[in-house]
């Protein structure tokens, strides 16, 4: 199969490329803007596979998807700005890539008659006290980040109604594992553990999320591009749900960092108390998570200690502005 993957130099669209290359065959052509978040190196090991191609441009530019998206079967769609944080703060990115981006490809897909998968979060749900979500709860969007993917979504699913285009969405839980850019809690807790940095525990730290290891939703939207049924949306959870408090302090325990780092700050505004999503749709179609979090958690510790080059360069570069602004403090060395 060819792929067009947008936003395939992101954290989940690497894991998905290197998944498709490996263990599908797939000639795969990443497109992606290299904002802060993307990375080639995410791609080190995969770009010199048969059929890899890589282009640097934005889902906005109409030119640039027509190029990239010739000969493809499929497009999968990751490429967003994706830190709810940066959505509060600098909301005009998330409006542009989210609404504008969308629109391009589908565009592009229509054109062409191919199948697309958008790639969607459990966050255009809203918040939920208690049970889990499924694809016909209402959307009820918190934040500029939700908001405009929920935008997208109802967007993506316009197409299909109306132009019958291929289109199937795809909503996951909380990702984590190996490449995940360490603005998201557990990279973020990972590496100021190993510098004995302080812990920065939004409010009281009791907010509920359903987490999933990245090669699982990967795994998941693979399914769906295969076996999914045209206009129809596919929530992809994880196995277990952790309050954030108690995710910080497992990893204090696997990095033997000390209790006494754990800091409580300023909550985030508008901030979603519990995320839980129902995956019996996508499960009906043979998909399971094969990680439970102990391990998964376990895995994506040892990944940053044994990937020490992959984070230096991001915790030396413009993320320490990042953090100063996001925190009020500077990052130790
Ligand atoms: P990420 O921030 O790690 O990667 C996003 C990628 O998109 C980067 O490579 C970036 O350069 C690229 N990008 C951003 N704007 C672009 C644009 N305008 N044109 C082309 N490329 C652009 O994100 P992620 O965590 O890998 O998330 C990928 C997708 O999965 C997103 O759509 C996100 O909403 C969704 N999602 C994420 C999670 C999670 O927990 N991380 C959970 C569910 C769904
Ligand atoms: O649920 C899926 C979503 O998960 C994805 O759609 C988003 O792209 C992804 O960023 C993630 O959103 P969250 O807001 O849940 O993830 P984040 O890692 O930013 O925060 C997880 C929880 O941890 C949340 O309750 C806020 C809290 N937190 C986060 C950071 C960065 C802290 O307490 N301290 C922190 O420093």
């Amino acid at each position: 199969m060819k792929l067009l993957v947008c936003g395939g130099a992101g954290f989940i669209g690497s894991n998905f490329v290197r998944q498709r290359i490996v263990e599908h065959g797939d000639a795969v052509t990443v497109l992606d803007k290299l904002t802060y978040a993307g990375r080639e190196e995410n791609l080190a090991d995969v770009r010199d596979s048969a059929g890899f191609e890589f282009v640097r441009a934005g889902i906005e530019d109409a030119a640039a998807v027509a190029g990239a998206i010739e000969g493809a079967d499929a497009v999968v769609n990751f490429a967003a700005e994706t830190h709810v944080d940066r959505s509060i703060s600098e909301p005009d990115a998330f409006i542009t890539t989210h609404a504008v981006g969308t629109f391009v490809l589908l565009e592009a897909a229509r054109a062409s008659g191919v199948r697309y998968v958008q790639v969607s979060t459990d966050e255009v749900y809203g918040s939920i006290e208690e049970g889990s979500f499924t694809e016909s709860s209402p959307l009820l969007p918190s934040s500029p980040y939700s908001a405009t993917k929920a935008g997208a979504d109802l967007l993506v699913a316009s197409y299909h109604h109306t132009y019958e285009l291929e289109s199937l969405i795809c909503r996951g839980s909380n990702n984590y594992g190996p490449y995940q850019y360490p603005e998201k809690l557990i990279p973020l807790m990972v590496l100021n553990a190993l510098h004995g940095d302080p812990l920065p525990v939004y409010g009281d730290g009791q907010q509920v999320r359903n987490w999933i290891f990245v090669e699982d939703f990967a795994r998941g939207i693979g399914h769906v591009l295969a076996h999914g049924v045209p206009g129809e949306t596919y929530n992809v959870g994880g196995p277990d749900e952790a309050v954030n408090l108690d995710v910080v302090k497992r990893i204090i325990a696997l990095t033997g960092a000390s209790d006494d780092l754990i800091e409580y700050v300023t909550d985030r505004p508008g901030h979603d108390r519990r995320y839980s999503l129902g995956s019996e749709k996508v499960r009906a179609l043979g998909w399971e998570a094969r990680v439970r979090f102990d391990e998964g958690l376990e895995r994506t510790v040892a990944w940053y200690q044994n990937n020490r080059p992959w984070w230096e360069t991001i915790r030396s570069g413009d993320y320490r502005a990042y953090y100063e602004r996001q925190y009020g403090r500077s990052l130790g060395m």
